[in-house]
């Protein structure tokens, strides 16, 4: 079926994940993934993704299903990046931007092409579900 904004605009439901064996987080939203390398925020992150993302983004973060963009692409390029420091900020602007779009969602002329995740999702969740797609075999 043809991706509609009509399907969009339903309201966004909490995927459930047991995030207890997680690291805590600091309160509020750290400017950098905290969870990249912890493989449970992987596992957990694939869950989540699969329940909350999957419909729009494709089922294996595998840009399988047009129009919602391949999701692996975001921070890609910073993996070229020789200089550590220069890496490093690529990585925090692609999370920033990341993070942006999940919490806030994503509305053209008052469409909402995405829902917003804000108060849904938590940061554990949000950065899991980060991990689980940088992790995914690239385009
Ligand atoms: C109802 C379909 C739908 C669902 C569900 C959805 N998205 Fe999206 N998402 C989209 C569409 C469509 C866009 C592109 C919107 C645009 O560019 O204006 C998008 C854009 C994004 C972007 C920005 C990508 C870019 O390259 O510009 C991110 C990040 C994102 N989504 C993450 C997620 C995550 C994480 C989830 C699950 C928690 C999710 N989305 C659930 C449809 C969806």
């Amino acid at each position: 079926m043809a991706w509609s904004p009509v399907r969009a605009a339903t309201a966004p439901q909490a995927p459930e994940v047991d995030t207890r064996g997680l690291p805590a987080l600091a309160p509020g939203w750290a400017e950098r993934n905290p969870l990249r390398e912890v493989p449970l925020a992987q596992a957990i992150g694939r869950q989540a993704y699969h329940q909350a993302c999957a419909r729009c983004h494709g089922v294996e973060a595998d840009g399988s299903r047009a129009p919602a963009p391949d999701l692996r692409r975001i921070g890609k390029a910073c993996q070229r990046l020789q200089d550590l420091s220069w890496r490093e900020r690529c990585l925090s602007d692609s999370d920033h931007f990341f993070v942006q779009s999940v919490r806030f969602g994503k509305k053209k002329f008052d469409i909402e092409h995405m829902p917003a995740w804000d108060g849904v999702l938590s940061p554990q969740v949000v950065w899991s579900i980060r991990s689980f797609i940088e992790n995914a075999p690239k385009p």
